[in-house]
C-alpha cells in the first residue's frame, strides 16, 4: 500500500522508519518531512493544514493510508476531509481532536464519565480569575484553553506567579488560545504517559514512556517540548494501566461516541500518579515526541499493522505483539533552546554511526544545505536505543549522542535516571 505521513519531527521520522520496515508498505511519503527521512520516504512539499492540497497529492499518488503526526493538522479538520474524500486515514477529527485543543472541553468529558482529575474551573475575564486564585491560593495551575504550543500552562508555585500568568493569557500572549483560561488544582505526584490506539468503539494499549520536559539536568529550567524518554515507564505498574483503561480512557472514548463525535486514532493520557493512583493531567490526540521514537523502537514494523487496524477500525480482533525490551531517547537541541537559539549550524558524524533495530538516530529538525547536514530547529536530533534492559538501551542511545559532532548542540546527560 502507498502511505503518506503528515509532519515533520522526530516523531514522524520514527513512524516513518518503522512503517518502511513492514512489507505492507509500498510507497511512502512523508510531507514535509526533513533531511533524515529522506533513506526512507519521499519528502513531498505540501501545505499540510489545507484539507483540499492533501488530497490533491492523495489522488494524484494512489495513497491508501494518511497517518497524521502533529496536532495542527487535526486541530484543523484536515483527517475529517480525508475521510469525506473517501480516503483511510489514521488521526481523529476536528471535533474529536478538541480533546487537546481545548483544556475545558477535556474537563467536561472528564466530569461526564468520571475520570479523575484535578479539580477546576474555567474564565473568559481577568476579574473572577483573579478572585478564583486569590480564594485557592497556591500553588496552583493556569492554563490557556486552547493550543498554546506546549507554552500556555504555569504550574504557579504563589499566588503571585499564578495572577502574573492569568494576566498574561488574557494580555493576549497566546492569542485567541488564551481568550479562555482553565485554572486547577495543582496535582503532586510522578508523571507518565500512556498509550491507548482508539477505533471509535476500542481501544489498545501500545505502551507508557515517560518524557522529560525540563531542559536542565535534575529536572530544572524551563519546560520545553521534551528532551528525552523512555519506554516502558515503571511507575505506570499492569495495574495501574488496567485502572486508567477502566477508569479513564474507556469511559473517555465511550462519552466521546455518546456525543456523536467517536475517538479514532492514538490518544495520549498525560497522567499523574500518587499512591498507586491516576488522575488524568491531559490527553493529547497524536503520538508524543520524542514517546513516539522509544514507542516505534519496541513496537517496530508491526506499527503499520497497529495503525491500520486503527484505521479500519478493527481493533477488537488486534493484539500488540510484546517484547520484553526497553528503549530511550536522547534529544540533542540548539544551544539556547528553548530560548532565542541559531539555525543552520552544521552537523557531522551522523553517517558513521550504526543504524539498526536496536539504534537509531532520529532527525527532528535538520535539512541539507549544500551537501552538509544544518540544524533547522530546536530540537534537532533523537538518539535513540533499544536493549533488554534500560541500562542498554540507555548505554546505546548515549553512545549514538556522544558519537555526533554538533558544536551547536547540547543534551541531558540525565535521561532515565527516575528509573535508572
Ligand atoms: P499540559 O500542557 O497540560 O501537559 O501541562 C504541562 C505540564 O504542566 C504537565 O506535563 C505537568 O507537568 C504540568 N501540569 C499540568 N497540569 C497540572 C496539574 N493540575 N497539577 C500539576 N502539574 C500539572
Ligand atoms: N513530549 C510531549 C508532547 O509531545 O506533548
Amino acid at each position: 500500500m502507498n502511505i503518506l505521513i503528515l509532519g515533520g519531527g522526530g516523531r514522524e521520522h520514527a513512524l516513518a522508519w518503522a512503517i518502511r520496515q513492514n512489507p505492507k508498505c509500498d510507497r511512502l511519503f512523508v510531507a514535509p518531512g526533513n533531511a533524515g527521512m529522506e533513506s526512507v520516504a519521499r519528502l513531498v512539499d505540501l501545505d499540510i493544514l489545507s484539507g483540499p492540497d492533501v488530497i490533491a497529492f492523495c489522488e494524484e499518488n494512489a495513497i491508501d493510508l494518511a497517518v497524521i503526526g502533529p496536532e495542527a493538522p487535526l486541530a484543523a479538520g484536515v483527517a475529517d476531509d480525508l475521510r469525506a474524500a473517501g480516503f483511510l486515514v489514521f488521526g481523529p477529527s476536528k471535533a474529536a481532536a478538541m480533546l487537546e485543543a481545548s483544556k475545558s472541553f477535556t474537563k467536561a468529558v472528564c466530569d461526564a464519565c468520571g475520570a479523575p482529575t484535578a479539580a477546576w474551573a474555567r474564565f473568559d475575564a481577568a476579574g473572577p480569575a483573579r478572585d478564583y486564585i486569590r480564594d485557592k491560593g497556591a500553588p496552583i495551575v493556569v492554563k490557556a484553553d486552547g493550543l498554546a504550543a506546549g507554552k500556555g500552562v504555569t504550574v504557579a508555585m504563589t499566588e503571585a506567579e499564578a495572577l502574573a500568568a492569568v494576566d498574561e493569557a488574557f494580555g493576549g500572549a497566546f492569542g485567541a488560545a488564551g481568550a479562555e483560561v482553565v485554572i486547577e488544582e495543582f496535582m503532586e505526584g510522578e508523571e507518565a504517559s500512556f498509550f491507548v490506539l482508539c477505533d471509535g468503539t476500542d481501544c489498545l494499549p501500545i505502551g507508557t514512556a515517560q518524557d522529560h520536559k525540563r531542559v536542565g539536568e535534575g529536572d530544572t529550567g524551563p519546560n520545553t517540548g521534551g528532551m528525552g524518554a523512555y519506554s516502558p515507564a515503571p511507575v505506570l505498574t499492569q495495574a495501574i494501566q488496567d485502572d486508567v483503561m477502566a477508569r479513564i480512557v474507556r469511559p473517555t472514548v465511550a462519552e466521546m461516541a455518546r456525543r456523536g463525535t467517536p475517538f479514532q486514532g492514538v490518544l495520549y493520557a498525560g497522567l499523574m500518579i500518587r499512591d498507586g493512583q491516576a488522575r488524568l493531567v491531559e490527553y493529547n490526540v497524536r503520538f508524543g515526541d520524542p514517546e513516539c521514537q522509544v514507542l516505534m523502537m519496541r513496537l517496530g514494523a508491526q506499527a503499520l499493522d497497529l495503525i491500520l487496524a486503527c484505521a479500519e477500525g478493527r481493533l477488537a480482533e488486534t493484539a500488540v505483539t510484546w517484547a520484553d525490551d526497553h528503549a530511550l531517547t536522547v534529544v540533542l537541541a540548539a544551544k539556547g533552546y528553548p530560548g532565542a537559539y541559531e539555525k543552520g549550524t552544521e552537523i557531522g558524524g551522523l553517517d558513521a554511526l550504526p543504524r539498526d533495530s536496536s539504534q537509531m538516530v532520529f532527525h527532528a529538525g535538520t535539512a541539507l544545505k549544500d551537501g552538509a547536514l544544518v540544524a533547522t530547529g530546536g530540537r534537532v536530533l533523537a538518539a535513540t536505543g533499544r536493549g533488554a534492559t534500560l541500562a542498554e538501551a540507555h548505554a546505546r542511545a548515549y553512545a549514538l549522542a556522544d558519537a555526533i559532532d554538533w558544536p551547536g548542540g547540547f543534551y541531558r546527560r540525565d535521561i532515565g535516571w527516575r528509573a535508572l
